[in-house]
């Protein structure tokens, strides 16, 4: 085979892939919609992409980058005199980052026995992930049911001396919304506690746009660490995320070091031990090429076709928009009793092309948020909205005529008496036999699937999706 052939046989893989251009796929991809960015992305990424971040001393380039990102960062989100910051591999990393430091530091500061991270219910996945890893224990936080904000008044109920972590978001990812961060930071800061503002998909937005309504930064008295993706809205390839933190103390208790074997010494900022420097490399050249002004013309375009797409949904009959979207996410509900099904609504956009993502229903303590679709709006799309709000018309129309998805009865039933730690891989894979997801291939449409694992007890439904994932990847 020739390199040619080799790199033709690999591009065909990408055939069945969702596209991550054009605007279309409004979940995992964020497309500026300007070639020169991709561009150049590409050529700082190849450049770099042998080069190992673990060792700065050996590649000065990388500790440069890294000054240079952390640096623009913290002049974009308040950052003080004494703030510093880590790049890492994404979003998930620096949110698990953040709680490792606040653990550690709520050890030095004599806590013993297991910690506790107060958590609103709409914070991101990566933080109940750390818990797991790290050993706290989660404990929610409910939000306003119309508003989806986290509620202070439960944060000051629940702080106590366990409390390790507060964590808001900006926006969150479900819904859009801002939490009351000063309002929850101030309640924190009293209690001696850390408070963590995840602006992991927001923070290269709200900073160059005019109408955010309250502050939520570094700057915030009591916020004391803060994560923002450069992979995200910094519009750089994959793999590249900052973690900020109010002091260089805070900062040292997520590093680990050893001299405690033969080989080098060890000195980690991350979780990774050999860093690629690739999209370290490519944000940092988008970051130079676009600088401050192109990335606000670039908000200020997607917030203004988030605007007209948020309008444009409030007016099509059955659907509503929850809450107050500050940023560039939408999230899209069922609007009264005889409303359009969103689960039936994101296969509808499916059938035309569009992804919208789907998110169930959630009980949280102070009721149940509903089912909902999440929009993210890049540069990408903010020139089809009219396209799209004219296919999400057409989709609300066929998804009303559809009956409601119902899970097979028997099946909920006979998964509310499982004990999903018991299940053996073989019986799960059974269980997605009888519930049609066997053999690793999707159905086409996942309302019935989705509504499936909506009624679910959470555990049992979280050992089914571990299992198709199982499924596919077989080698
Ligand atoms: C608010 C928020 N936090 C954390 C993450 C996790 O980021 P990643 O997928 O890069 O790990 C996301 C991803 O969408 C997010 O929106």
């Amino acid at each position: 085979m020739t390199p040619d052939d080799v790199l033709t046989e690999l591009t065909a893989l990408q055939a069945g892939d969702v596209p991550t251009h054009g605007g279309a796929t409004m979940a995992y991809v964020y497309d500026s919609g300007r070639d020169e960015v991709d561009d150049l992305a590409a050529a700082a990424q190849a450049a770099f992409q042998w080069t190992n971040a673990l060792d700065p001393t050996a590649f000065p380039s990388v500790a440069r980058i890294e000054n240079d990102l952390v640096g623009a960062a913290l002049a974009l989100l308040g950052g003080g005199p004494q703030a510093v910051g880590t790049l890492t591999s994404g979003g998930t990393e620096s949110c698990l980052l953040a709680v490792l430091a606040a653990r550690e530091q709520w050890r030095t500061g004599g806590g013993t026995g297991q910690p506790t991270m107060l958590l609103p219910v709409t914070a991101h996945a990566a933080f109940r992930k750390a818990a797991h890893l790290f050993g706290l224990e989660v404990v929610d936080v409910p939000v306003d049911p119309h508003t989806c904000r986290a509620l202070p008044a439960a944060v000051g109920e629940l702080l106590d001396d366990r409390t390790a972590l507060v964590v808001v978001s900006a926006p969150s990812y479900p819904h859009g919304v801002l939490d009351p961060v000063g309002e929850i930071a101030a309640l924190a800061a009293g209690a001696g506690v850390p408070c963590h503002v995840d602006a992991c998909i927001g923070g290269w937005v709200l900073p160059f746009l005019d109408d955010v309504p309250e502050p939520f930064d570094l700057s915030v008295p009591g916020v004391t660490s803060l994560s923002v993706d450069l992979h995200k809205y910094g519009y750089a390839p994959k793999g590249v995320s900052v973690l900020l933190t109010a002091t260089a103390e805070l900062r040292h208790r997520h590093w680990f070091t050893t001299a405690g074997w033969p080989g080098y010494p060890v000195v980690n900022p991350t979780l990774a031990g050999t860093r690629p420097a690739g999209p370290m490399a490519a944000a940092w050249a988008v970051h130079r090429w676009l600088g401050t002004e192109g990335y606000r013309e670039l908000a200020r375009r997607v917030r203004n076709a988030t605007v007209a797409l948020a309008e444009g949904i409030a007016a099509v009959e059955g659907l509503r928009v929850v809450g107050h979207p500050v940023a560039t996410l939408v999230a899209v509900a069922q609007d009264g009793d005889d409303g359009v099904d969103v689960l039936h609504l994101a296969d509808e956009m499916t059938a035309r092309g569009w992804l919208l993502q789907p998110q169930p229903p959630f009980a949280q303590p102070d009721g149940v948020l509903p089912a909902t679709l999440h929009l993210t709006v890049t540069g990408a799309t903010a020139g089809r909205v009219e396209a799209l709000l004219a296919d999400l018309a057409g989709a609300a129309r066929a998804a009303r005529a559809l009956p409601p998805p119902v899970p097979d009865p028997g099946l909920v039933a006979a998964a509310a008496d499982l004990d999903p730690a018991g299940l053996t891989v073989a019986e799960v894979e059974g269980l997605l036999e009888l519930a049609g997801v066997g053999g690793g291939a999707l159905p086409a449409r996942m309302a019935p699937i989705h509504a499936l694992v909506a009624a679910l007890p959470r555990p049992v439904a979280e050992r089914l999706l571990a299992g198709v994932l199982g499924r596919i990847y077989r080698p």
